[in-house]
Formats: C-alpha cells, structure tokens, sequence
C-alpha cells in the first residue's frame, strides 16, 4: 500500500515537469570516475544534455593519480589487464606502456622470513604447483564448484602437494609459501579468500589471450585520464556535490538531492562504487529499489585492497620485488607482505595489503606505520641494511566516504544468484518504458568486472542502451 508520503511523491514529478518537459533536462550521470566520465564522452558525442554530479573535487574515483617527481603515483588503478580492451590502446597510443617493467614484475620470488629466505627448489617446486591454479579454478568452477570459496578448494590441493615424496619434512617452509600465495591471490582479488569463489576465475575475463597484466609508465593512469576525458567540457561537471536522494516516483524524471542542492533530470545514471551502494543504497532511492537489485547488491562482495608507498633518501633494494612474511601473531604482516620498487623511481616502494590487514594499517599513523614496517623488514631482510624511510603516501580507499572498500567480486551468495552483475545493472524503467535509472560501474561488467576496463564498457554500454531506447519511437 502507498505511504501517504508516497503518494504526494508523483504530484512533485507533475509540477516539475510543467515547466520544461523531461526530455529537455539533462541527463545526469552520477560519479565521475572511469565509468562515468564514458559515460559524458559518449552522452557528449550523441548531443544529449547531460550533467555530471561528482561528490568530490576531482575527476577520476578510485583511479586517482598523485603528483610525485616528475610523474605521478597511483593511489588507485595502476595496471591494465591484457591487451584486447579500450584502455589498453588508449595506453598503447600515448606511448604509457612499460614493457620491460611488465616483464620483471613476472619473475618468481624468494620469501624472507624470521627463520631465514625460502628460496630455490622450494620456491621452483610451489611455482609449478600454484602454476596451474587458475586453469584448474575455473575448470572446477565449469564443473559445477562456481560457489565453492578459494581456501576450500586451495587447502584440499596443498594437502595433496604436500604428500608427494620429500615434501613433508618441509612442511613448515611450504607452510609458509601457501600462505603468501593465498594472501597475494586475497591482494589480487580484493577479497577474503574465505569468501570469494572459484566462480571468479571462470567469469572473469579481460578477453586476452596470455592474461598478462602491463605496468605503466610514470604518466600512467594520469594521462590515460585525460585522455578519456577531453571531450568533455568543464562546465558539464558538478563538483562537490555529493547525491543523497534520486527520486525517481514520478515516473517520468529523476530529482536528485545532493550537498549543493536539487537537480532535475530526464533520467539518471548511477555509476556509484557498489560499496557505497552496500552502505546508501536503501536510503538513496526512492522509492525503494526493488528485491531483485537489492538482493544483487548485498550478495556481491566488495573487497579491500590496500597499497602504501614509502618514500626513502634513496634506492637500497635491488630486486623488482619482494615477498616477506612475518610471526604469524601479527595482524598486519603474518599473512605475508608483497611490496614492489617504482620502475621510474626505485627509492620509492609500494606495499600491499590485504583482509584484516587492512583496517590494521588503516588505525596506524604514518609514523607508527613507518615504524612497524621497518622492524618487520629489518627482522626478515637481513641480507639488507633496511633505513628508515622519509615518508608515506597512501589513500585509505575502505574509509573513503565515496567508495568504501577497493573493488567487488563474485560470492557464494552472488553464484547462487546466477549473474549478479547483470542483476545490478538491469536498469529501471519510466511510465514509457524507457530507461529512467541506469547502472554503469565496474560492478556491473559481468565479466571484467573490478577493473578500469569494466568501467569504461559499462559506460559506455548504457547510453547506447538510452540512445537506443530514444531512438524507439513506441
Ligand atoms: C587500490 C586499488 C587498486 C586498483 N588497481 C587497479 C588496476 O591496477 N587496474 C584496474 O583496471 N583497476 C584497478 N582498480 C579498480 C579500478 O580503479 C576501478 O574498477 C574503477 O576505477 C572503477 O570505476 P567506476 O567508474 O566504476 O567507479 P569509481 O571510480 O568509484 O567512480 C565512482 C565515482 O562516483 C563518485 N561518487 C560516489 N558516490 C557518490 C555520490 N553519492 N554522489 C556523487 N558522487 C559520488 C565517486 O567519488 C567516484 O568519483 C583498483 C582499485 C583500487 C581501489
Ligand atoms: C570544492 O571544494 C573545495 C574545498 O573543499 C574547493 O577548494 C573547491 O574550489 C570546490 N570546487 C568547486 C567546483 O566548487
Ligand atoms: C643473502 O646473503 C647470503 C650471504 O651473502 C647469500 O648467500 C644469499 O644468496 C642471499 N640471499 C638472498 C635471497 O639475497
């Protein structure tokens, strides 16, 4: 039954609508990250009006790069993933790609512990085993264990790994390295390797042939940024304006309420991170979004992945990357720690974190941060003299008000829902049928997903989906 506040609800969409129709207010994408920047490129090159509501002060979201040197860091997306995809030849054009950083990011590595370095036979023999990992995943997934989760599946192969010949009594060293090859899968996937599934390596999909992931230059994401975004003007931003309500009850046109005041519209696209959605979704909309969407919303995961770079006086490090793993009493390193040297700045080192580890760093101060990581690299790096590094330099994206964690992934609960992804980006229809709420994001790409890549093609997928429904004159 209507509220009597639903029902005053359509008298509001009837009044405003009386003074320019719907179809002449704009268009208002929401978000200006990858997703939502296509999005206004692609609105902008088919002369539909069109606004573009961005929260914070700048374009980008979780592609955020930092001024440093003579370049930029990458609080967010750093890589691309293969190389059958838009935003690899936006890079590819602009001359960003490091080939030779690409490749030395593949080398196997040692890990360094407080008992001494993990390395040679050790290291080739649980190569080849975590090696064939990924096919194996998404066959199992194939074959019917889409909702089985990583650590179940991983746990029962390391056991079978560890019954060959002369393995046993090394138990403790493999111990190890099957815990830093589980917490480097956790960084990858942005997600708890106790909850997403095997699913993921069977949907996921950058649609390249070797899978491999290419590093960029100093420009980076920067450039490919401005790139993306040139065409659009800056008078179609709204800066600073943070969306708390999209009333779309008139059926008709969207009313946004945002932190600097309404704004009518024709139709909204939401482009929002799925962790703000998590969080606002239920008093965002109105009316309510409906059980289908909200089911998708909450089953999906939305991970946490976390870089830190430390700045130091200079290069001492003399590999491309490093893996050390800690006492496992340690919230923040027992897990194991994966950190890498800047290509174009090998002074300045970038660590990642991942799981519980994440709102561990996350309640450190930079110079208890500092501290801790030098002890623990002082008591694994021995071969080394560790310094102490000047500074650090970190976005924490699980606080970040606008996003709420890093990238979303696939769960048991979002399998048994079939393609959650698409479910999310179903979009809601007007009393015309047209497309009145859309959804665009990474979230939404059901196989490219928690990526760039996923981004921009959602973007783009829904104005084609307007221009379409437009152009169908019923
Ligand atoms: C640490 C980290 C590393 C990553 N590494 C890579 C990588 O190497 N390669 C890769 O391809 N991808 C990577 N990603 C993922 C990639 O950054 C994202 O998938 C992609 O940028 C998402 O784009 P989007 O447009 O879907 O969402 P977002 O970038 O989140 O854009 C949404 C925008 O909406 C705004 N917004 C949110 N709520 C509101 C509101 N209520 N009102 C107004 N505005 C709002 C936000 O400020 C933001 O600008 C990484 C992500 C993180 C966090
Ligand atoms: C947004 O807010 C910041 C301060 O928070 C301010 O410096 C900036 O000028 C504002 N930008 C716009 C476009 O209003
Ligand atoms: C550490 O130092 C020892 C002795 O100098 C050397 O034999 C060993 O190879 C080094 N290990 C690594 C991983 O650098």
């Amino acid at each position: 039954m209507h509220s009597r506040g639903a029902m005053l609800l359509p008298l509001v969409g009837a009044f405003l609508v009386s003074f320019a129709t719907a179809k002449d207010l704009p268009v208002c994408v929401i978000g200006a990250g990858i997703a939502g920047l296509k999005t206004g490129v692609d609105l902008e090159a088919a002369k539909i009006p069109y606004v573009i509501v961005e929260g914070n002060n700048r374009i980008g979201g979780r592609v955020h790069p930092v001024k440093y040197e003579d370049g930029y860091l990458q609080y967010g997306a750093t890589y691309i993933n293969g190389d059958n995809n838009p935003i690899y030849s936006i890079a590819k054009a602009n001359n960003l790609v490091d080939f030779e950083a690409t490749k030395e990011a593949d080398d196997y590595q040692s890990v360094f512990t407080q008992d001494g370095v993990i390395e040679g036979c050790d290291v080739h023999e649980f190569a080849a085993f975590t090696d064939s990992l990924s096919e194996k995943y998404k066959q199992f997934s194939i074959g019917g264990r889409a909702a089985e989760p990583f650590t179940e599946a991983f746990d029962k192969n390391y056991k079978q790994f560890l019954k060959k010949k002369r393995r046993a009594s090394r138990k403790s060293r493999f111990d190890k390295l099957a815990l830093m090859y589980s917490t480097d899968m956790e960084t990858e996937w942005a997600a708890l390797m106790s909850k997403y599934v095997l699913a993921n390596y069977e949907k996921w999909d950058d649609g390249s042939k070797d899978k491999i992931e290419y590093t960029l230059n100093k420009m980076g994401f920067k450039k490919i940024l401005d790139v993306i975004s040139s065409t659009i003007p800056q008078n179609r931003y709204k800066f600073n304006s943070t969306v708390t309500g999209i009333d779309y009850s008139s059926g008709n046109a969207v009313q946004l309420s945002t932190s600097s005041g309404k704004i009518d519209c024709s139709s909204a696209i939401v482009t929002v991170s799925l962790g703000f959605l998590k969080k606002h979704a239920k008093t965002l909309f109105k009316p309510l979004l409906s059980k289908t969407k909200t089911t998708a919303i909450n089953a999906l995961g939305f991970g946490d992945m976390q870089k830190v770079f430390l700045v130091y006086d200079k290069p001492w490090l003399t590999d491309s990357a490093y893996r050390t793993i800690g006492p496992s009493t340690s919230t923040i390193f027992g897990r194991g720690l994966g950190f890498d040297i800047t290509a174009w700045s090998k002074k300045t080192i970038q660590f990642w974190f991942s799981g519980p580890a994440v709102p561990a760093v996350g309640k450190l101060t930079d110079e208890q941060l500092m501290k801790e990581i030098t002890a623990h690299l002082k008591s694994t790096l021995r071969n080394f003299t560790v310094p102490t590094p000047k500074r650090v330099i970190r976005h924490m994206w699980y606080q970040d008000p606008l996003v709420l964690g890093s990238y979303s992934y696939l769960t048991p609960a979002s399998v048994a829902l079939g393609d959650a992804n698409a479910m999310l980006a179903e979009p809601i229809s007007g009393t015309d049928g047209k497309p009145l709420v859309q959804f665009a994001g990474e979230a939404t790409h059901s196989t490219v997903y928690q990526t760039t890549i996923g981004a921009f093609l959602t973007g783009e997928r829904e104005v084609k989906r307007l221009i379409s429904a437009r152009n169908n004159k019923s």
